[in-house]
């Protein structure tokens, strides 16, 4: 039983890590190209609420029930299955953290946009272009984790 509810548990939060930040990244694209700094700001607004409620739990959880789950089933961290996906989550956590600030400031100059009836200014495109460049490889590693954690290759091939 304990397996059963570590192992939900770590599904939810990997659908909540997948689905949470595939989620952000659409709204937050389908703002931008909009070129309205009151929505952008609006959605912007939200999208760093929905980052600190789901996607920050779901990134401080995860890991506690991959590692509750690695001693209860009985691997070894050093498996490489595993071992590359806590590398991997580590690389996803150096994209993931700048990506939220970004998010922050982009909301702040796109609200000051809006209030004083401004164009958005030029630190803002450029904060975009860096939160996608970020974004990316944030998510690509997650997708890879995915692969790891389901197919389990016992070497270092990814074909197992
Ligand atoms: C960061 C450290 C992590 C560790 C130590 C870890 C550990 C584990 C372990 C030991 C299992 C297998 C449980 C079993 O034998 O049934 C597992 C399954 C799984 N993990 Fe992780 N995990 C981690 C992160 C992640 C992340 C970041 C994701 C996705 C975002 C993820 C997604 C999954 C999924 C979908 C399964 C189920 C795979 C299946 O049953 O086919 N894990 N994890």
């Amino acid at each position: 039983m304990t397996y059963f509810i570590l192992k939900y548990l770590h599904v939810i939060g990997a659908v909540i890590l997948l689905g949470t930040g595939a989620g952000i990244a659409f709204f937050m694209l389908m703002a931008h190209v909009t070129g309205k700094a009151a929505t952008i700001a609006a959605v912007a607004r939200i999208v760093v609420i929905a980052d600190f409620v789901f996607t920050a739990t779901a990134v401080v959880a995860q890991p506690i029930t991959g590692l509750l789950l690695t001693w209860h089933v009985g691997y070894a961290v050093t498996d490489a299955w595993i071992f590359w996906s806590i590398v991997l989550y580590a690389v996803t956590g150096a994209f993931w953290l700048p990506v939220v600030w970004m998010q922050m400031q982009m909301r702040d100059l796109a609200q000051q946009a809006a209030t004083e009836g401004a164009d958005l200014p030029r630190r803002y495109h450029t904060l975009f272009w860096w939160w996608s460049a970020f974004g990316v490889p944030a998510f690509a590693a997650v997708l890879a984790i995915f692969w790891l954690m389901i197919a389990r290759p016992q070497a270092l091939s990814l074909l197992g």
